[in-house]
């Protein structure tokens, strides 16, 4: 078995210091807590997991732009901390989307100053950018400088230059933040012709979607550890005996609290629509909790409009493991310093 990518116990802990009247307090965040997985040649692999979960932090350590406090890792066989070079020359990496980018220069230009800083040669460089304009359909703007671009255009030249040294493996940290759903889709469906093209893809989001249509395996991910790895399908098995209710209609808060606390109720995520609840309910047994919840909830006052089974998604895989849902937030410091181009 070929592994493009192989970590042990990668840890990672920031000392920050406080702001203010805390200045002289220092405060450590352990972003990662032991990650090891391995991704083989020619798989899409998803790092799925909220903010904060340590998916960008794990991804810069692998492209070799920030050490880790312990463990080890290789990308195509090269330890990256020791052959940060053979490393980087390895791989296409989209890191912090926009950002990664200079503003005073136009798309273009920006290509081909990353290109040449991949010792990718000029010749070629210019038939790659010829060739990225058409696949992604840059012509419109990629002589205008960047500051220019709106964000979904930056996040596409942001794209567009991972793919600039033609390497044969590549990182993509939440690459449809900031696009419109056809760009995003349209970045997936690229992300899939690359792959069938050999290319392996480490792509993470916190969509459970974009997972969901994309990679072959998934590492959940929360608070810097992996809590499961398998395919799309073995992750959303694990839960499948267990039976997903949803539920929508008026349900107060105390309904909620009540229905979490019942037997065979496994977790209760509520999300407001409309001006209605929909509560998507993780059962044990869905046959013995149904009567059990319904009961219960026309006892608290809840007005039930439409209640129905459902397929178990891979963000009920996550609740079922963390107990809370993939869009929360759960960075513990929010102030990071902004990054440097890449
Ligand atoms: N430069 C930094 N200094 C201190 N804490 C940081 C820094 N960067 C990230 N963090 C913290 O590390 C944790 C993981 O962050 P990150 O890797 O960005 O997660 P994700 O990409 O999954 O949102 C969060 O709690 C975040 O606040
Ligand atoms: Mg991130």
């Amino acid at each position: 078995m070929e592994y493009v990518i192989r970590t042990e116990d990668i840890r990672k802990t920031y000392v920050s210091k406080g702001k203010g009247l805390f200045r002289r307090e220092k405060r450590e965040v352990e972003a990662l807590r032991g990650i090891d997985l391995t991704v083989k040649k020619g798989e899409i692999f998803g790092l799925l997991g909220p903010n904060g979960a340590g998916k960008t932090t794990f991804i810069k350590i692998l492209t070799t732009l920030l050490l880790p406090t312990s463990g080890k890792a290789r990308v195509n066989g090269y330890d990256v901390m020791k052959e940060e070079r053979k490393v980087r020359a390895s791989i296409g990496c989209m890191l912090m989307g926009e950002r990664g980018l200079y503003w005073k220069l136009t798309g273009r230009e920006n290509l081909d100053y990353f290109g040449a800083l991949y010792y990718v040669p000029k010749k070629v460089r210019k038939q790659r950018i010829e060739y990225l304009i058409d696949l992604l359909d840059l012509g419109d703007f990629i002589d205008r400088t960047v500051e220019t671009y709106s964000s979904g255009q930056k996040m596409i030249v942001s794209f567009a230059k991972a793919l600039i040294n033609d390497a044969p493996t590549l990182f993509l940290d939440e690459p449809t933040i900031a696009m419109d759903v056809h760009a995003a889709r349209k970045l997936r469906e690229v992300v899939k012709d690359l792959n069938r093209q050999g290319k392996t893809i480490i792509y993470t989001t916190h969509l459970m979607h974009e997972a969901d249509e994309l990679c072959d395996r998934i590492a959940i991910i929360d608070k810097g550890e992996i809590k499961a790895i398998g395919s799309p399908a073995e992750l959303k098995a694990s839960i499948k005996q267990e039976g997903i209710v949803m539920i929508e209609g008026i349900v107060p808060p105390d309904a909620v609290e009540a229905l979490r606390s019942l037997p065979y109720v496994e977790d209760v995520v509520v999300e407001e629509k409309s001006g209605k609840d929909h509560l998507r309910v993780i059962t044990e047994n869905s046959r013995v909790a149904l009567p059990k919840m319904i009961d219960l909830l026309m006892k608290k006052g809840a007005t039930l409009e439409y209640i129905s089974p459902e397929e178990p998604t891979l963000e009920d895989v996550f609740v079922k493991l963390t107990g809370r849902a993939l869009s929360e937030d759960t960075r513990e410091v929010n102030d990071a310093e902004p990054d440097k181009p890449s």
